[in-house]
């Protein structure tokens, strides 16, 4: 990075282009204000080799040099990072070598705000850092972006894309999978789609994408349909129905009973059963407690059919809702 070798070349380069820079005079100390100019993606590359042969296997490389839309677009690296003329000079620091003289030296000549920076490190605003994404961006997926988690909790545009390498097949990830991606912050649902039963997010068939739009909806906790029963249907067809019984707590929301992200019990459900249905159950007119041993069916054990195998459901069996006609207690 820092090679002074190449600062001679770069000066003419720069003299060249400081002729453009515009000078407006300052109203306050009456000395001229220096805005930066674009000087093109050639200035940059002459400092920056590694991180633009990294950056030539993207979409942004090959659109912003083959087929510009716009004159910003054509500039290539300040499309993103903005106009550069001042930052190379900054960085063209011919004096003494300021990288023999350490560390401190060198900190003192960089100054950081005469480029849009998109590392931590770098510090450059966050507001400052999405808004030079969102000018080519607004709209589309980023529809609800203004407000939403993701946005009110800070996070920036290059805390989940990286566009200087590819690393993903699709979308400029930091990572090689979205599901990778959201797992970096969101360790416990990580977690939770560990467990024994769970959709085949892990095993890479689906991602959090599927079910979560990051750059935000209209519907909490950043959903991609208009409710989590809509958003189940989009997948699971045959629970939509509609059913000539209902049950109840299936229409009003799946997650009365399932757990989205992973459960270790079967099927997703959020408590085992019987007492998942004892939940809302409690007097039935045949008991749903156990019965005696004595009054059980045929078994000598002592093992109650409301308990064993799929429990209430060895009779109850269309628990999601029944289309016979004799189905109200949704046994066929
Ligand atoms: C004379 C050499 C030189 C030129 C020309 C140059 N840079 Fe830099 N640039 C550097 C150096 C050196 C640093 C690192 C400073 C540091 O880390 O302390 C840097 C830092 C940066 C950073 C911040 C990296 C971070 O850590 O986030 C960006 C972004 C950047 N340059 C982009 C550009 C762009 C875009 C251009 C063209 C307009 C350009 N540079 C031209 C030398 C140069
Ligand atoms: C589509 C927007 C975009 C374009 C175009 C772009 N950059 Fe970047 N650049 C970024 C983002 C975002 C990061 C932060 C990546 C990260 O999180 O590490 C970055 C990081 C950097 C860094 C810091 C070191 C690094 O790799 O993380 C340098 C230096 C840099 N860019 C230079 C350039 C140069 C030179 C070009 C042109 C060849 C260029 N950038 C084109 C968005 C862009
Ligand atoms: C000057 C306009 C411009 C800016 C600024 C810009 N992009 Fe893009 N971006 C494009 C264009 C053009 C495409 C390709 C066609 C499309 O998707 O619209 C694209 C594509 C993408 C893609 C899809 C790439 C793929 O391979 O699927 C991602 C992700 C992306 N940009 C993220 C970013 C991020 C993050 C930033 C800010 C660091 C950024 N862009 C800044 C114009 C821009
Ligand atoms: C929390 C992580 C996250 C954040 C923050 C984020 N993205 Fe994305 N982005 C993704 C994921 C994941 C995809 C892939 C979505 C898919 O394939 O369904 C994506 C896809 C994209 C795409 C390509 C698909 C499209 O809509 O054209 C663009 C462009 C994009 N993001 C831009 C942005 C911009 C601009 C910002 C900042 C305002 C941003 N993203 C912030 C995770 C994120
Ligand atoms: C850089 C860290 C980070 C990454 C990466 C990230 N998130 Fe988040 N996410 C947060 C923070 C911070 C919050 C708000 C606090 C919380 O609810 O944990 C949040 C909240 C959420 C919420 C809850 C929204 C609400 O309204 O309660 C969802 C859903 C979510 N993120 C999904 C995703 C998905 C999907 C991805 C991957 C595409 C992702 N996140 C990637 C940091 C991140
Ligand atoms: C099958 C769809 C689906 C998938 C896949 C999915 N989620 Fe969710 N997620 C949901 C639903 C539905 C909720 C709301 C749960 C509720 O309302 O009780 C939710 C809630 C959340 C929340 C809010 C807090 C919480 O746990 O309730 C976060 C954060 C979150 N999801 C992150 C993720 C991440 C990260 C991934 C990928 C590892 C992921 N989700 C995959 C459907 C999904
Ligand atoms: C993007 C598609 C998709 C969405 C949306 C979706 N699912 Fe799934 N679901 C799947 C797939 C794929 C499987 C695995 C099917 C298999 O293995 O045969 C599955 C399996 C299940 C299972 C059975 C799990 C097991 O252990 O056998 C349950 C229960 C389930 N989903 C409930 C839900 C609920 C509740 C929602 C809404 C919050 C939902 N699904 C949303 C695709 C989806
Ligand atoms: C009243 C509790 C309850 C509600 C609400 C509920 N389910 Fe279920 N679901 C179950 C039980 C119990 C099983 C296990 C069935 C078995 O073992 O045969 C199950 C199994 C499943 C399965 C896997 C087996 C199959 O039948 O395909 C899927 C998928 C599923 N449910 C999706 C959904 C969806 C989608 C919703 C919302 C529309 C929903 N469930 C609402 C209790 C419920
Ligand atoms: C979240 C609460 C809830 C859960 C959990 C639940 N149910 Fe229900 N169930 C209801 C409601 C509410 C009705 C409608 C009662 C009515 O119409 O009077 C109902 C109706 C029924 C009926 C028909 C009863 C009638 O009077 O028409 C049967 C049978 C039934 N449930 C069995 C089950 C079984 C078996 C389970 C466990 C797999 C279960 N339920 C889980 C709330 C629940
Ligand atoms: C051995 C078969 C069997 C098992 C196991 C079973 N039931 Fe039933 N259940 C029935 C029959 C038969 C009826 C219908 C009685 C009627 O139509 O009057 C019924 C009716 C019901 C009803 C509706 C009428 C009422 O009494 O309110 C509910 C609710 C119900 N059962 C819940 C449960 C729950 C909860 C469990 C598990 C703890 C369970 N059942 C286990 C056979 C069973």
């Amino acid at each position: 990075m820092r090679v002074p070798g190449v600062f001679p070349a770069l000066r003419a380069m720069l003299a060249a282009v400081s002729l453009l820079a515009a000078s407006v005079a300052n109203a306050a100390d009456g000395q001229p204000a220096r805005h930066a100019t674009y000087v093109g993606e050639q200035v940059c590359v002459s400092c920056h080799q590694v991180e633009e042969s990294h950056f030539g296997h993207t979409l942004h490389a090959k659109i912003f040099r083959q087929n510009p839309r716009n004159d910003v677009e054509r500039q290539v690296c300040e499309a993103c990072h903005g106009p550069g003329s001042l930052h190379a000079e900054n960085m063209a620091v011919e004096s003494t070598d300021p990288v023999a003289q350490g560390e401190e030296a060198w900190d003192k000549i960089v100054d950081k705000s005469l480029i849009v920076g998109f590392t931590k490190s770098w510090g450059t605003s966050i507001d400052k850092m999405n808004g030079q994404c969102l000018s080519c961006h607004e709209g589309g997926q980023r529809m609800h972006w203004p407000g939403s988690t993701h946005d009110l909790n800070k996070l920036a545009c290059s805390d989940c894309h990286n566009p200087m390498a590819r690393f993903s097949g699709t979308s400029l990830l930091k990572k090689q999978s979205i599901t990778q991606v959201c797992e970096s912050c969101h360790s416990q649902q990580r977690a939770e789609f560990r467990k024994r039963s769970h959709m085949p997010v892990p095993e890479g068939k689906m991602s959090c994408a599927d079910c979560h739009n990051p750059h935000g909806t209209v519907t909490a906790p950043l959903l991609k349909a208009d409710s989590v029963n809509d958003l189940c249907y989009s997948c699971h067809a045959e629970k939509r129905g509609p059913f000539i019984w209902e049950h109840a707590p299936v229409r009003e929301a799946c997650t009365n009973c399932h757990t989205p992200h992973g459960s270790n019990h079967d099927k997703l459900l959020q408590v085992a059963r019987p007492a998942l249905c004892q939940q809302c159950h409690a007097n039935t007119n045949h008991p749903s407690v156990f019965y005696n041993a004595g009054q059980l069916a045929g078994n000598e054990t002592g093992l109650n059919s409301r308990v064993m195998g799929r429990s209430c459901q060895n009779c109850h069996t269309q628990i999601h809702g029944s289309n016979h006609p004799a189905g109200a207690r949704f046994q066929r």
